[in-house]
């Protein structure tokens, strides 16, 4: 890979920024409110990273991570992206998001959404399912025992190798979950969802970061009971 676009600066999105640039991959990163806005960021990751506005990102890119707001996907440069493979880090949170039925029912997960907002693109799913500060400091070179496994999922093969050796650049193993439809397996209240990333104590934290191996991650990806079966409980 040559450039990595980011559409999304925040949390996720510059936490993968450092460790892409921390990897010797160049970075492209946008947000919302255009590339004035981001030159601290851009100054920090230093030589190997600029900001542009999305569009441009998404041109220059030769694959491109999305992470915004769950609203805010209609709002993406679409003509730019088509062909691309996308990885999309997002999650539905409602009280956040607002009531989306599709992702109430389990008949959808965003990923999808994008997908469809997204015709042309090839969009994988990843990152959605560990906290920005776990993602930052678990990261280990290739072959390290301490190393963890993220899972993926999308409908493409090549787009999928393709962020398997992203991830692995960043610093992690990839778990193959399967289509993207499959991708319920690690969204939100399942087993493999940030809980495999942290020791529980005080949660949320960088200093509880704990590796999950691919055996763990896929063991989770197994025990996850579909959406439908949830909502109903
Ligand atoms: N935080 C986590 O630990 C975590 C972990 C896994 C997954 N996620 C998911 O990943 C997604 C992003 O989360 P986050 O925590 O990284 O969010 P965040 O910190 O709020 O950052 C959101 C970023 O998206 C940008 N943005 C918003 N609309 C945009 C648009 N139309 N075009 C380009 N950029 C746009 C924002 O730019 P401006 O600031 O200029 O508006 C900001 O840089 C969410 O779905 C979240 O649930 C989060």
């Amino acid at each position: 890979m040559t450039t990595l676009g980011l559409i999304g600066a925040g949390h996720i999105g510059g936490t993968l920024a450092r460790l892409a640039t921390a990897a010797g991959i160049e970075v492209v990163v946008a947000n919302s409110r255009g590339p004035d806005t981001l030159q601290e960021l851009v100054a920090e990751l230093g030589e190997h990273a600029r900001a542009a506005y999305a569009a441009e990102a998404a041109r220059d890119a030769d694959l491109v991570v999305v992470s915004i707001p769950l609203r805010s996907i209609t709002n993406l440069p679409k003509a730019e992206l088509a062909g691309k493979t996308v990885v999309d880090t997002g999650n539905y949170y409602p009280q956040r998001d607002g009531d989306i039925d599709e992702l109430d029912n389990g008949s959808a997960i965003t990923s999808e959404m994008l997908a469809r907002q997204l015709r042309g693109a090839h969009v994988v799913r990843a990152f959605n399912n560990i906290f920005w500060g776990h993602l930052g400091v678990l990261a280990r070179p290739h072959g390290d025992g301490e190393r963890s496994a993220l899972p993926i999922a999308g409908d493409d093969a090549t787009a999928k190798q393709q962020v398997t050796e992203l991830l692995d650049a960043l610093g992690y193993d990839a778990v193959d979950a399967g289509p993207l439809g499959e991708g319920w397996r690690f969204e939100r209240d399942t087993p493999a969802y940030t809980e495999p990333y942290h020791s529980g104590a005080g949660l949320l934290a960088a200093a509880t970061a704990r590796a999950a191996d691919a055996e763990t991650i896929r063991a989770r990806l197994a025990e996850a009971v579909p959406p439908a079966q949830r909502a109903a409980r």
